[in-house]
């Protein structure tokens, strides 16, 4: 190192020190008891995953750059760890909370999360992400709201309600869980559940003429859902973190893990009104209701609940009127519209493709031809103390092998921190992909039937589509995004669909840094267990 370097690295250490000891962000502390305990979604009795007694588990309520203390004890007898969907952990991966990034809290122990939800606003969920566990709840909100310097492009709404709807299964995560090792895939669910419970449980009541958000989050395993509300027009406002244009639906189809925010105004007689989530791109059709009740309502709801839509382009079509505003602030002051995703060259294409192929005998789902396993020590672990053996760089391939065949593998793709990369998510499949990429948020910048092909980017969205973490692709076709991989670490990118998920239709991708810096990425925490073949460093 030469002499000028070794100064400017002495000039930065005197920076951020200034800098850390005069902007002091606010810290928020949770202690969470993680536990079993008898739920009745759909009117059988479960042991749930309940989070201080309750299912959903307690809500997040943050802002912009707060540190978040999370202090959460195990009190079940299987390992557990919770993920945060769609919040960022910038520099962090340590904190992210899945297989490929940290030791399970082992029963009885307990671990204590410290995130900071750095440059970053908007509606999210925080989920268990081992052992099938989600199957028995253990979810619940995550809300990061603006900083009061920053300009919101509406009104604050007179209320907040988060909705956490989903496909539920009778029977319990550990028979489920057997199911898919068995080389099953799992029976069609047998209902659908608003935050924990089945139809007509929950009732939001809201006065006439006020104006209210509700965040709806599919936290479901294995189905999409489409969300509306009998007599009521919903303005959206947000999309995982992006303040989108604000047209108006009558319904919105979210996809497994996605979030959005509206607007809704009690502009209608004073009575009760249905909230439906009904499920997409099913034979057979299940439904749950909430009620909107009016605080000076009549009466009862009127008529029937209304029908959902049918149609796939219908929803395509809706995916596709998906905007950023390109004038509003996002987490800063500055206009969203400010970084030109269209303008930037890309570096790198990367082309995804699931498929469902039989392996030794037993349904797996995989990423071009690659079905994830575990290995016996988490990676990032086994990264940061160079652990040979546990995994390899390059061991899933940048583009589908064609072919129905596929092979296990604990696949990790290789990626430079800085580069700007294109990702095709193309599904051959006759069944609706949801896809997630933890730690980053992409531009998606197209979607269609049908192959991707090079002049398929003619058609693409380069001035104002939205920015977010989870896409879906449609049956037998494609969906195209920009992301800059502007986040150092070891970062899940998953399918939504619990099942798939499970049984390989996953890997990680490491973005890797050589400057071994503190700007680009935390040290490990000194509270991190270490497992697996990491004990003895
Ligand atoms: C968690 O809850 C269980 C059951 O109520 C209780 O026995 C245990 O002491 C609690 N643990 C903590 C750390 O609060
Ligand atoms: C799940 O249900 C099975 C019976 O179907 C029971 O043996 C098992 O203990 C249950 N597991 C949990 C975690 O409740
Ligand atoms: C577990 O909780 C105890 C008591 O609150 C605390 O002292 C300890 O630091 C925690 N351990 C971890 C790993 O967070
Ligand atoms: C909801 O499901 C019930 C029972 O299957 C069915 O009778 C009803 O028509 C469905 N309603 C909607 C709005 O889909
Ligand atoms: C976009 O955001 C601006 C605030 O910068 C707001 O005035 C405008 O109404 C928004 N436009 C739409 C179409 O949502
Ligand atoms: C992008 O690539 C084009 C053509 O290769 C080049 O002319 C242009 O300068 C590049 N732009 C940036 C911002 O790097």
């Amino acid at each position: 190192m030469g002499y000028s370097r070794k100064l400017s690295c002495v000039l930065l250490l005197v920076v951020l020190l200034v800098a850390c000891t005069k902007g002091e962000d606010p810290y928020r502390f949770y202690t969470w008891n993680v536990t079993y305990g008898d739920i009745y979604p759909l009117g059988v009795k479960q042991q749930g995953i309940l989070i201080n007694g309750q299912f959903p588990g307690p809500l997040i309520e943050s802002v912009t750059n707060d540190n978040l203390i999370i202090s959460v004890f195990n009190s079940l007898d299987e390992p557990f760890l919770i993920s945060w969907n769609g919040v960022q952990q910038r520099r962090n991966s340590w904190q992210d909370g899945v297989y490929g990034t940290n030791c399970p809290i082992p029963p009885g122990k307990n671990f204590t999360y410290v995130l900071q939800v750095k440059d970053q606003i908007g509606s999210y969920f925080y989920f268990p992400s081992l052992a099938f566990h989600k199957a028995a709840g253990g979810y619940g909100g995550f809300q990061i709201a603006s900083r009061s310097v920053i300009p919101v492009p509406f009104p604050p709404p007179d209320g907040d309600f988060t909705i956490l709807a989903g496909d539920w299964y009778n029977r319990n995560h550990t028979d489920l869980r057997a199911i898919l090792d068995g080389g099953s895939d799992l029976p069609f669910p047998d209902g659908l559940i608003i935050n924990g419970h089945g139809s007509n449980s929950n009732t939001f009541q809201v006065d006439q003429g006020k104006t209210y958000r509700f965040r709806i989050s599919n936290v479901g395993l294995t189905t999409s859902i489409n969300f509306r509300i009998q007599g009521h027009k919903m303005l959206l406002v947000e999309v995982e973190g992006t303040h989108s244009l604000q047209n108006t639906y009558d319904s919105l189809d979210i996809h497994l893990g996605q979030t959005y925010s509206v607007l809704v105004t009690a502009d209608q007689p004073p009575q009760d009104y249905y909230i439906v989530v009904s499920t997409r791109f099913t034979s057979q059709v299940l439904n749950a209701t909430s009620i909107l009740h009016y605080s000076n309502s009549a009466g009862g709801v009127p008529g029937s609940p209304p029908e959902g839509p049918t149609q796939i382009d219908w929803s395509m079509n809706q995916a596709r009127s998906l905007r950023e505003n390109l004038t509003a602030s996002g987490p800063r002051p500055n206009p969203q519209g400010s970084y030109r995703y269209g303008m930037i060259n890309v570096t790198r294409t990367i082309r995804l493709q699931n498929s469902a192929p039989v392996i030794d005998g037993k349904q797996r789902y995989a990423v071009n031809g690659v079905s994830f396993i575990t290995a016996d020590t988490p990676l990032k672990l086994a990264d940061h103390f160079n652990i040979q053996g546990v995994f390899s760089l390059g061991s899933i391939p940048d583009n589908p092998t064609g072919g129905g065949g596929g092979y296990l593998q604990t696949s990790v793709m290789a990626a430079d921190f800085r580069a700007y990369v294109e990702v095709v998510f193309e599904n051959p499949e006759d069944t609706l992909q949801s896809w997630h990429i933890d730690g980053h948020v992409f531009f998606v910048v197209g979607m269609d039937g049908g192959q991707w092909s090079d002049a398929s980017r003619q058609n693409y969205n380069l001035r104002d589509t939205i920015a977010r973490s989870t896409v879906q692709v449609y049956p037998k076709s494609w969906t195209a995004l920009y992301m800059p991989l502007d986040n150092v670490g070891m970062w899940n990118v998953r399918s939504e669909n619990w099942a798939r998920q499970y049984l390989g239709q996953q890997f990680y991708l490491r973005v890797y840094s050589p400057a071994n810096s503190w700007r680009d990425e935390y040290p490990i925490p000194s509270n991190a267990f270490l497992c697996g073949r990491a004990i003895s460093h």
